[in-house]
């Protein structure tokens, strides 16, 4: 459906999140002339502060991060739409007022009575403020209009919290009103996987165990915990911070089956049968054999001296939190077994990256193997989510020359330069979408928990069992522990060099 005007009330609206991406976000939608018009933004939080600070704090914010430079017309056209509402998370009040906010806006603007919420508060307020916008009858849309509700991560911390969030967010909401973001969806390669794999007719004959060998996906951080930041990932590590969303989500666009149509539905129903046909690794032994994890010690990124994991500020000297992992997994469907994927994430290594490379079985070596002394490895074909959006695909070819001599080349695509635009920020899409009413790119309850069923397993044979697998270590500023290579080498791969 066409955009329709709106109020985004973001709860959590004094955070990092609003500041850094939502606000930009929706200020590039507006240079770019995609925003609705008269959509209104209405932070909700609990400091002290007026419509005047809320936005001054914003525009500060805007003008340092704003993939579009910062153009006052706009700006100032921008926050006369935006308004601050104090009020404490579990106050009925601030919701009645909220309500009676809201319609005033309307009035005075001309909107329908649309609504959209953005929970992007701290995770322990999202029952909260569901049950409080229930209680003020702030989830049920008037006539003709619509309320929907967007939750950020992380969506609880297990299967059985996660459970329990769905549980208070379906008795508010509407499934097809609710939009669990996973802000990887909205990245622009991630929306070309479909397009690459389903609107070519090259890749899909070959997309299976007959012809691809393995796949991995990488992504690499070169941040350790900066700003604060190792008091939340402490209670997270990198298995639940990043692969239960973001990661095992690429990988089931890698890996589904061709979806009936691109409904939100017809799409996520095919993406959660991969993760549902994910072999589990259920024993402290099969998590032993799939899954590395560690911690950096003190080394060096991008020249810097950083400290290790557990000198960092607000991590524990004796903490047993994953600042790195990967992962061995196999997908029990008819095409791809027998296949391995292998998923690593890692914080301090030496580059920020992120990838999918799909390894294609070697031709047959009877022909250039003797004459050569064996071909330079097989067909990659790579997909760069970020930086550097792109597609190549890595092919041998004949040196130039009198003698015959074998090298791997490359055939390049970037993002950049075929359509001479950067990409839009993931934010701006997914806020556009479910302004627009359509889930495609946000996960479902049944993707949501399906994930948590295999990490749970990981996490449990870790913290709770009577032997729980060794917690290695790698030296920031390097690839990853040695366990990592011996993990992919076992299968007789290699991780790919980034
Ligand atoms: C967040 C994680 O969800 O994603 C962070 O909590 C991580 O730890 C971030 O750094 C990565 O996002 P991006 O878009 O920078 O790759």
């Amino acid at each position: 459906s066409r955009p329709e005007p709106c109020s985004i009330v973001i709860f959590g609206a004094t955070g990092d999140l609003t500041h850094r991406k939502l606000v930009p976000a929706l200020y590039n939608l507006a240079v770019d002339g995609e925003l609705p018009t008269g959509v209104r933004i209405i932070g909700f939080a609990r400091r002290d502060k007026s419509d005047e600070e809320f936005r001054s704090g914003l525009e500060e914010l805007n003008k340092k991060v704003s993939r579009s430079g910062h153009d006052d017309e706009v700006w100032s056209h921008l926050a006369e739409n935006i308004f601050y509402h104090k009020s404490e998370f579990n106050d009925a009040d601030g919701y009645k007022s909220l309500a009676e906010r809201l319609d005033q806006i309307d009035e005075e603007r001309g909107g329908k009575g649309n609504r959209l919420f953005y929970i992007a508060s701290a995770p322990e307020f999202f029952d909260d403020i569901l049950i409080q916008l229930k209680n003020a009858g702030l989830n049920e849309a008037k006539d003709g209009c619509w309320a929907r509700v967007i939750v950020e991560k992380p969506f609880g911390t297990d299967l059985a919290t996660a459970k329990h969030l769905n549980e208070v967010v379906n008795s508010t909401f509407h499934e097809s009103a609710t939009y669990r973001i996973d802000h990887y969806l909205g990245k622009e390669t991630a929306q070309n996987l479909m397009v690459l794999r389903f609107a070519n007719a090259i890749f899909e004959p070959l997309w299976n165990s007959r012809y691809i060998s393995h796949m991995q996906i990488t992504c690499a951080e070169n941040l350790g915990m900066e700003g604060g930041r190792g008091g939340y990932y402490e209670k997270s590590g990198a298995l639940r911070d990043m692969v239960q969303n973001h990661l095992l989500q690429l990988l089931s666009l890698v890996a589904m089956e061709p979806p009936t149509d691109l409904s939100a539905d017809g799409v996520r129903d095919e993406k959660v049968k991969v993760i549902r046909s994910l072999r589990q690794w259920d024993t402290p032994e099969k998590v032993a054999e799939n899954v590395v994890r560690a911690q950096y010690t003190a080394g060096h990124v991008d020249g810097k001296e950083v400290l290790g994991y557990r000198q960092e500020d607000r991590v524990s000297p004796e903490s047993d939190t994953e600042a790195y992992v990967a992962v061995r997994l196999l997908i029990d469907t008819w095409r791809w077994s027998g296949v391995p994927f292998y998923i690593r994430m890692g914080k301090q290594l030496p580059k920020k990256s992120t990838e999918i490379s799909v390894h294609f079985k070697d031709a047959p070596n009877v022909l250039f193997g003797a004459l050569t002394g064996g071909v330079p490895g097989g067909n990659v074909l790579v997909i760069r989510i970020q930086p550097d959006e792109g597609i190549s695909l890595r092919m041998v070819s004949k040196i130039p020359g009198t003698s015959l001599r074998l090298e791997p080349v490359k055939m390049d695509f970037h993002y950049s330069t075929s359509f001479g635009k950067g990409s839009p920020e993931a934010y701006e899409r997914l806020l556009l979408d479910a302004i627009a009413g359509d889930a495609t790119l946000f996960a479902r309850r049944d993707e949501v928990e399906e994930a948590w069923r295999f990490i749970d397993h990981i996490e449990h044979a870790w913290h709770q069992s009577d032997n729980p697998p060794p917690m290695a270590e790698y030296v920031a500023g390097s690839w990853g522990p040695k366990e990592a290579d011996d993990l992919i080498k076992k299968d007789g791969h290699d991780w790919r060099r980034l």
